[in-house]
């Protein structure tokens, strides 16, 4: 095996080295030096200032969290055991058209209160944000967007309209600085309050800055229920107009009534990469989690609350039993624990299989790290994915799965340096028991770190090592100056 190196900080011997880009994997060595992998192949002959046995663990790149709500989590809880624990080493953040960064306003409105509780947890500047995580780093890497809701609370008086033109020019000024500050995208929550009045050209028009940019969209679409059809073809119109790629955000057919249509999402997804580039991510389960509102038709078989500011005690539990202890409906018990937030039942597993199985679906995790009893998702996605859904059900395999959590969303979102394990990439790794590893966060208990992740390491240090954190906070806000190109995939179309 050629090698650059003649001796090495630390080389893992022995192991199941799961490159990320899908194929075979096989045993033998890599080796790492300062925050590269500097050696891969057989290393017998490397000496190492520490060696770590591999016999019967597989060595992954880091995942990439193509979907989280991390941007303040990142400030607040910087070790990031969430995240960690599950071999996630990077996770983009202002998803869903909320970001902590730039709030031109001193005013929040729910889905806000998914990030902070007041304005003050905010950033006026998104390179005061960046700047905030230079100067105190968090455990993994971060990619940070620009969310549509957080531009339009900050210029507009009344959101229930669309966006003037002069409001537009002021909401792309900030999203201009923004991504000359190094925000890798633009997010849309269309299916939110805040945005839900923002026709189209509205969107397509902010939008337009980020091709010049080599910036991407993501969106939370407007409707992921009876009218997905027309949502998808939204966003791909948005995407055609703004020559931008577009990445739906956590892909699923939500209500009883459109269980089975991902046989028909997928293939207009299939049938719109033929001529633009379209992403999509998921997280591995039935339920999905956001602000309580029961204005909204969610069809949900069951609702669980995972926090209440006027009840904080209900935190766990559902939504009908605490309407049974109060002696009201579901409706009149919501309006009495507002503001809060729920998990809802109303996916259906055919479709999380079916959307999961797709070559194209990256694994974004969705979580909410400030609820008191979050959806499972925030501890269990990678994890499962690799473990329940490759291992048990046998979705696919697990070269597969490790390659829609590493190489596939560094192409998507141009992170050329990582996600595979090759000489000259930044050494984020994750040694885990391919036997072992499984989600063990429930609805029930939702916090419980997973199983079978063994060592975790950032830019060449471990951050999760002996199933706690280390402490250790190597990770760095990467820009999207640092990027490559965005929304190739390293499949064939
Ligand atoms: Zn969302
Ligand atoms: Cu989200």
């Amino acid at each position: 095996m050629p090698t650059a190196a003649n001796n090495a900080d630390l080389v893992f011997r022995q192991v199941r080295l799961i490159d990320g880009l899908g194929g075979p994997s096989a045993v033998g060595d890599l080796a790492v030096t300062d925050d590269r992998i500097v050696a891969v192949g057989d290393l017998t002959e490397l000496p190492a200032a520490r060696q770590i046995d591999g016999t019967g663990l597989a060595l992954a790149p880091g995942f990439v969290d193509v979907h989280t709500h991390d941007d303040r989590a990142l400030l607040s809880d910087p070790t990031m055991g969430c995240k960690v624990s599950q071999g996630v080493t990077t996770v983009v953040t202002g998803n869903c058209g909320v970001s902590l960064a730039p709030l031109l306003a001193q005013r929040l409105v729910p889905p806000m209160d998914l990030l902070g509780d007041t304005p003050a947890q905010y950033f006026h500047d998104f390179a005061a944000y960046l700047s905030a995580l230079d100067g105190a780093p968090p455990a993994v890497n971060a990619l940070a967007q620009v969310g549509h809701s957080t531009l339009r609370i900050g210029v507009m008086d009344t959101l229930d309209r669309a966006a003037t033109p002069a409001e537009i020019r002021a909401m792309r000024d900030a999203l201009e600085r923004a991504l000359t500050a190094g925000a890798v995208g633009l997010s849309t929550g269309l299916f939110y309050a805040p945005a839900e009045a923002a026709p189209t050209d509205e969107v397509a028009a902010l939008a337009a800055p980020l091709a010049e940019a080599g910036a991407l969209h993501t969106t939370h679409m407007r409707d992921e229920g009876d009218a997905i059809h027309r949502s998808l073809e939204e966003t791909f119109a948005i995407g055609r107009t703004a020559k931008v790629p577009v990445v739906i955000s956590h892909h699923k057919c939500t209500g009883s009534a459109n269980h089975g249509r991902s046989t028909e999402t997928l293939g207009l997804i299939d049938a719109a990469r033929q001529s633009q580039p379209v992403g999509l991510d998921q997280y591995p389960y039935i339920a999905s989690s956001t602000v309580l509102d029961l204005t909204r038709r969610w069809d949900a078989r069951r609702i669980i609350v995972t926090w209440s500011k006027a009840m904080p005690d209900v935190a766990g539990r559902d939504l009908d039993d605490i309407a049974a202890a109060l002696g009201c409906d579901r409706e009149e018990a919501a309006r009495r624990l507002h503001p809060a937030g729920a998990i809802y039942f109303t996916m259906d597993e055919a479709d999380v299989r079916r959307i999961m199985a797709y070559p194209h679906t990256m694994i974004g995790s969705d979580g909410l790290p400030h609820d008191s009893h979050p959806h499972p998702r925030l501890w269990g996605t990678f994890p499962r994915v690799l473990g329940h859904y490759a291992r048990e059900v046998g979705l696919f395999s697990l070269e597969e799965a490790v390659r829609r959590m590493t190489s596939l969303p560094a192409a998507q979102f141009g992170l050329t340096d990582r996600g595979v394990l090759r000489v000259g990439a930044y050494a984020d790794l994750v040694l885990f028991d391919p036997d072992r590893v499984i989600d063990r966060a429930t609805f029930e208990t939702p916090a419980e770190p997973a199983a079978g992740i063994a060592l975790v390491m950032v830019n060449g240090r471990a951050v999760w090592q002996d199933g706690a954190p280390t402490g250790n906070r190597p990770g760095r806000a990467i820009r999207l100056g640092e990027l490559g190109p965005k929304g190739r995939s390293v499949l064939p179309c």
